[in-house]
């Protein structure tokens, strides 16, 4: 067989061969036995020299051009190879959690919040929201909260306008309302979120802070299942010294309404013996007839609580601003 005739046969086997490779080591055989210096493909490139003058230029073009085809075939397949070599041998999954944040940290109020919220998740409580920037009705009317009443003072609630008085929301319970107007009962919802007041800043007070609010509606819901629901939150928050104090007040919405007093080894470290946490109080047959549910089949519970009072406790923090300053000697400690 002349030489022009072997290259054909010659590159299709090792074409074969190359694309056959199962791995980058048959890869590099495979190009050792062709294009090495002990190859065949070189053996057969050695003997150009031996052609006529007449041969040599045809052949030379033939064993250049497969030779450039080789080379690209081998290319071809060692890309191949190694992205082969890159992926994962079992399929991913998904739903896997990540091991770390890529970068910075949670702010110490959505740790507390977090926290929080999983524990109502625990008993079967979900997560509701609402906007921030609400109208009198569900913020205050649909509430029972009477027009004489001091939160809607402009003194103490941001106004957006005058015609239909939209404002910025001064509670979480205005969620209530909207949730109620949206589903039929039972209702089991909690609702952290922002909320605003006309105060000015001090340790204690900013115009804007954080809020869970929480409601249940049911048949046959009690104050007890209110005080047990709490009392199991707290503990898992703040540890199992912790006692609470339901003590009698007024809320428009709720009948009989309490405010929750709270106790613990960091409570005392303050230098007190009770710290005001929250309020609460069984839903008030009004508020029920405002959203049409029947307040003589339903029964509920609602309560709120400020989530930087919360985290100011359990982090030994004594000032409210540093929560907002994003000061990052304070933010990288939690
Ligand atoms: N909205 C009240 C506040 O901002 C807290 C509150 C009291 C919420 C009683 C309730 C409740 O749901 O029943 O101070």
């Amino acid at each position: 067989m002349s030489l022009i005739e072997q290259i054909e046969p010659l590159k299709l086997e090792a074409l074969q061969e190359l694309a056959g490779a199962a791995d980058a080591a048959a890869l590099d055989r495979a190009k050792g036995g062709y294009l090495g210096p002990q190859g065949k493909f070189t053996a057969l490139m050695k003997q150009l020299g031996t052609l006529s003058k007449e041969e040599k230029p045809a052949a030379g073009k033939a064993i250049n051009a497969a030779k450039i085809e080789l080379e690209t075939a081998l290319a071809a397949r060692r890309e191949e190879l190694e992205l082969k070599a890159a992926l994962p041998k079992e399929p991913a999954d998904f739903t896997l959690p990540g091991r770390r944040r890529a970068l910075g940290k949670l702010h110490p109020l959505t740790l507390v919040t977090e926290d929080i919220v999983r524990c109502f998740r625990k008993i079967g409580f979900a997560v509701a929201d609402g906007p921030e920037s609400e109208d009198e009705y569900h913020c205050f009317d649909a509430l029972n909260t009477p027009a004489d009443h001091p939160a809607r003072d402009a003194q103490d609630t941001f106004y957006l306008g005058t015609a239909a008085r939209p404002l910025l929301r001064t509670h979480t319970s205005s969620v209530q309302i909207r949730v109620m107007q949206s589903q039929p009962p039972p209702v089991r919802i909690i609702v952290p979120g922002r909320v605003y007041r006309r105060d000015n800043a001090d340790a204690t007070h900013n115009p804007t802070f954080h809020q869970i609010e929480g409601l249940y509606v049911d048949k046959n819901v009690t104050a007890g299942d209110l005080k047990g629901t709490v009392e199991f939150v707290f503990k898992q928050l703040l540890g199992d010294d912790v006692k609470l104090r339901f003590r009698p007040h007024y809320f428009s919405y709720t009948e009989p309404s309490f405010e929750i007093d709270f106790s613990n080894a960091l409570v005392k470290k303050l230098g007190k013996d009770w710290l005001e946490i929250a309020g609460c109080g069984m839903v008030h047959p009004q508020v029920f007839e405002n959203v049409g549910y029947d307040p003589e089949v339903w029964t509920g519970w609602a309560f709120g609580f400020g989530i930087e009072r919360i985290a100011m406790l359990r982090y030994g923090i004594t000032d409210i601003r540093l929560f907002y300053e994003n000061d990052a000697r304070f933010l990288k400690q939690f």
